[in-house]
């Protein structure tokens, strides 16, 4: 990446790099163009109580934490009629917001800082779901490569550079999603701010494990408790093989943003330690020492 000393800023570095969407510095780090205005927005966002906020690093599993949380506020094991965009707190417009029905289940990339005040003061309840960090950047990268963004007039893939470059663009955190080690830092250790707030912290490698036992979490967080044969429904119908059908072949496709072969390329593996057949041992040595000096903890998986 030596060419990218003359650029000044991480945004236009990433764009050089290979990023064929628009970014720009806010608060410090590189974000998505398209999300500036919504995000100064926000901020005054009217809030109702019940609303519930999924929050999640890109490629940690949100679709299917998403069809989860719906599936607990029903009731029942039945697909929400939209796509998990359709709530994407960040990048509809505030209209689109408000017309969503209560209680409403919005995601969002977004910082615990960068949410709206009265998410926290009017205590709505926050699902934060984390993923390992290695095979969260081989999703991303396979995401990224393949897809192009649904507006867009280059007709070229979200990324289309290297994947040893993608590597560090992550380490630096200067993807459009933002930086992976702020937002992991910032979720796990709340600031003084919000550390009293309560939130259902979920890991998609225990979802992975035992999905029932991580729906029943939620359901109880949420004080939606269901009955055993309600949760083990909920999860086989958000099983990855299954939602992936539902995704490609029973929802609505209006929030289905434009990918390569036509398919619904959010749902690729749907495994963990996928990772292991990407990172070189060089590329892997790389990455554990940026994470352990970030995150202050050994890469655990
Ligand atoms: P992979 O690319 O490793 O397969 P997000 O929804 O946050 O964009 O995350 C996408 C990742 O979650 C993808 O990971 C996708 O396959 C995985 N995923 C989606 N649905 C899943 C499910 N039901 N079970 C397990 N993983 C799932």
């Amino acid at each position: 990446m030596d060419y990218l000393v003359k650029m000044s800023t991480p945004a236009e570095k990433a764009m050089a790099t290979g990023i064929n969407v628009d970014l720009v510095m806010i608060d410090g780090f590189v974000q998505s163009a398209m999300i500036m205005d919504n995000l100064k927005r926000l901020k005054d966002l009217p809030i109702r109580g019940d609303d519930i906020y999924l929050c999640t690093y890109p490629k940690s599993g949100t679709h299917w934490t998403w069809e989860i949380l719906n599936m607990i506020v029903t009731g029942k094991a039945e697909y929400a009629k939209h796509w998990q965009n359709s709530a994407w707190l960040e990048y509809r417009t505030k209209e689109e917001l408000e017309e969503l029905a209560s209680p409403r289940i919005f995601h969002t990339h977004l910082r615990p800082s960068q949410l709206p005040d009265a998410v926290w003061n009017q205590r709505c309840k926050v699902v934060y779901v984390r993923r390992n960090a290695k095979d969260c950047v081989v999703s991303f990268f396979s995401h990224f490569s393949k897809q192009i963004w649904k507006d867009s007039t280059l007709g070229k893939h979200i990324y289309t550079g290297s994947w040893d470059d993608f590597i560090d663009l992550f380490l630096n955190g200067w993807l459009p999603g933002g930086p992976y080690f702020e937002h992991t830092f910032e979720w796990t250790n709340l600031s003084e701010a919000h550390k009293d707030s309560e939130i259902c912290r979920l890991q998609y490698e225990d979802m992975k494990k035992d999905c029932v036992n991580e729906v029943r979490r939620m359901a109880e967080y949420l004080g939606r408790p269901l009955s055993d044969h309600t949760y083990q429904a909920i999860s086989d119908a958000c099983s990855f093989k299954n939602l992936k059908h539902a995704n490609e072949k029973i929802k609505d496709q209006t929030y289905h943003v434009h990918w390569q072969d036509g398919s619904s390329g959010y749902f690729r593996k749907g495994t963990t330690g996928d990772w292991k057949n990407w990172f070189t041992v060089a590329q892997s040595e790389r990455f554990d020492k940026v994470y352990e000096e970030r995150l202050k903890e050994t890469f655990p998986y």
